[in-house]
Parts: structure tokens; C-alpha cells; sequence
């Protein structure tokens, strides 16, 4: 089966991969690692969200990290809006992109942004426009596509559903996210091939969180369906304050790892890479998640 040539990686852990830490990482050691991924050849890197810092206080501090990032030419940096008080700050912040966050679960809607689907959408609407006037991209996060912590199992239909709502608001981007990492290759592929149905497989990328040890067998069953963005953190960083036991995202290293092996470009630089997440994971006080960065630490230690 021909897979793409070049895939697009979005380098999540400065948000996804951060909004669950404990402690307080601090503002510097943020804007450190958003400056080292987009240095390492990331295109896209997720640096913030603008979202109530009540409910998510690791984030309160994105307005300092984007305005203390370095830009680089290219770089689209993207942050979380979930309603116009987020977007105003975006907009503040100059993010690239905003990232729209709604599920395709009712349940999992009400508890991570404390509304029903339908007023989520109704909310979006006004931000996703205003995006658009200001000349901002716009991505459309799908949660719990492929399962939800509170009602299991999640209706393809309810997933194309919300894509085609997205698509009616003109988003550039879809994401098909597994938040809680309990799909496995038979189901993306129902998943994907569904929503390709009805978007450009070009628009769609998958956002696999790792919780089940299925993300890279997932990535590969994506590729094969078209699929070419895929949501990944260095060091496996990360999961959903609103998905209890929802581990990180699959880790960057060894997605990496896995397409280089595959032919497949990403033009980011591997050992850069392992790098930071090596750097990040000393900065957490504990040893990284991934595999691959792992085995490469070790052999260059020895
Ligand atoms: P709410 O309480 O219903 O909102 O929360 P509200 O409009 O009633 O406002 C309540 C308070 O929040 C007010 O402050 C607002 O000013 C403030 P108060 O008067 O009480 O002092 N507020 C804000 N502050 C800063 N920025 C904002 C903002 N909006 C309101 N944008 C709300 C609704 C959506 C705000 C809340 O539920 C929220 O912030 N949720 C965020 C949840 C979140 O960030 N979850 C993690 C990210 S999603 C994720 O990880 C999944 C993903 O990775 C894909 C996947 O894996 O599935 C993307
Ligand atoms: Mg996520």
C-alpha cells in the first residue's frame, strides 16, 4: 500500500503535553522548549492554551510564552481557544492558528469545556469566524473520536458529524483525536475512512494519545488511510486533566523513528529531538516515556 512521502508532525507537548503537569513549569523552561522544537525543523508547534485558568492553571501563563517566544519564518505556532474570550487573547498573543476543542462524546463535551456539543458548535462559530476576518488558520479538534472515558463507546456518525459541522465553519484543519488512547488499527481505519468520506484526507491528522500502547500501530493504520498530520510529544509528555489515567500523547521520538524507517519525510532533526526530550524529562525530575529517545540516550551514555 503507498503511504505519503512526507508527513506533517504537530509538535503538541508545550500544551498537551504540559497541561497536566502538578507542578508549575516554568514560564522560561516553556518558551525554552517551543524554541528548541521549532529550531529542531517542527513546521507547526502547539505553545499554548487560552483557556480559564481555573480550570487548567498550567496554562495561565500563555501569554507570556507566546510573547516570549522567538518566531521563526514559517513556524506556525497554535494555541487552544475554546470561546471569543480565548480568541481575543490569541489574537493579543499573535498565534498563527487557533485550535477549536469540541468531542464528538456528550459527555466528555460537558466536563472538559462545560457545555453540550450543539452549544459548542454555537460557540465556536463567532470565534472560528473572527479567526478568519483576522487571517488566522484554524484547526478543529474531534475528542474522544475513537472512545470516552465516561460514555465508552463513541458512534462513528457523532465523529463525521462534528467534522462536517467544522467543515460548515470553513476550518482549515480536522483533528481526530484519541484522548484517552484506547483505539486500535481496525477502528481507526473505520474512523478515518468515514471522515475522509467527507474531507480532504489533506485537512485530517491524527491526535493518538498512547494510554494503551496502540498510537504508532494507529499512525501507520492512518498513513495507510491517507493521513499525512500527525499530533505528537517529545517524551511522550502529557494527557487531559478532563481524562483521568489518559496518558501523554505518542511520543515524538519514536513516531520519528518509525517514518524515517518507513522512507517517510518530516524534515525535523531526530537527534535534536531526542535532545529535548531528554532535556525536558531531566527538567520533570523523571525519566521520558519514549522508546526510541530512550534507546538512543542509552547508547550514546554507553
Ligand atoms: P465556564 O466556567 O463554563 O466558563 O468554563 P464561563 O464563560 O462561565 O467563565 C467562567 C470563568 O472563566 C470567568 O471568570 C471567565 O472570565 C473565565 P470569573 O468571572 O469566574 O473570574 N474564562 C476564561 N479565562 C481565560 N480564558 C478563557 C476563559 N473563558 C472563560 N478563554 C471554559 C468554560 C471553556 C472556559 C472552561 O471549561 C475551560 O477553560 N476549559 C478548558 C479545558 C481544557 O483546556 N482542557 C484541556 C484541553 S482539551 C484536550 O486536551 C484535548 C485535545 O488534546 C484533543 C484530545 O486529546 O482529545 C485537544
Ligand atoms: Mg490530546
Amino acid at each position: 500500500m503507498a503511504l505519503p512521502s512526507r508527513v506533517k508532525i504537530v509538535e503538541v507537548s508545550p500544551r498537551d503535553g504540559l497541561q497536566n503537569e502538578k507542578e508549575f513549569v516554568p514560564t522560561d523552561i516553556k518558551v525554552e522548549l517551543v524554541n528548541r522544537l521549532a529550531a529542531a525543523g517542527f513546521p507547526n508547534v502547539e505553545a499554548a492554551s487560552f483557556v480559564s485558568p481555573k480550570w487548567v492553571p498550567q496554562m495561565a501563563d500563555g501569554a507570556d510564552v507566546m510573547a516570549r517566544i522567538e518566531r521563526r519564518p514559517g513556524t506556525i505556532y497554535s494555541v487552544l481557544t475554546p470561546n471569543m474570550k480565548g480568541f481575543e487573547g490569541a489574537l493579543a498573543a499573535r498565534a498563527d492558528e487557533i485550535v477549536i476543542f469540541g468531542a464528538a462524546s456528550e459527555a466528555f463535551s460537558q466536563k472538559n469545556i462545560n457545555c453540550s456539543i450543539a452549544e459548542s458548535i454555537a460557540r465556536f462559530e463567532p470565534v472560528v469566524q473572527a479567526a478568519r476576518e483576522a487571517g488566522i488558520r484554524v484547526r478543529g479538534s474531534i475528542s474522544c473520536a475513537l472512545g470516552c472515558p465516561y460514555q465508552g463507546e463513541v458512534p462513528i456518525e457523532s465523529v463525521v458529524d462534528v467534522a462536517q459541522r467544522y467543515l460548515a465553519m470553513q476550518v482549515d484543519e480536522i483533528d481526530v483525536a484519541d484522548t484517552i488512547g484506547v483505539g486500535t488499527p481496525k477502528r481507526v481505519r473505520e474512523v478515518m475512512a468515514a471522515v475522509t468520506r467527507v474531507v480532504d484526507p489533506a485537512r485530517i491528522s491524527g491526535h493518538f494519545h498512547d494510554t494503551y500502547g496502540q498510537a504508532l500501530a494507529n499512525i501507520l493504520a492512518a498513513l495507510e488511510t491517507d493521513i499525512s498530520i500527525f499530533h505528537t510529544s517529545v517524551a511522550g509528555l502529557g494527557g487531559c486533566p478532563y481524562a483521568k489515567g489518559a496518558t501523554g500523547n505518542v511520543a515524538t521520538e519514536d513516531v520519528l523513528y518509525m517514518l524515517r524507517g518507513l522512507d517517510i519525510d518530516t524534515g525535523v532533526d531526530f537527534d535534536a529531538v531526542v535532545d529535548i526530550g531528554q532535556w525536558m524529562s531531566a527538567h520533570l525530575n523523571r525519566k521520558g516515556s519514549s522508546r526510541a529517545g530512550n534507546a538512543v540516550a542509552a547508547k550514546r551514555a554507553a
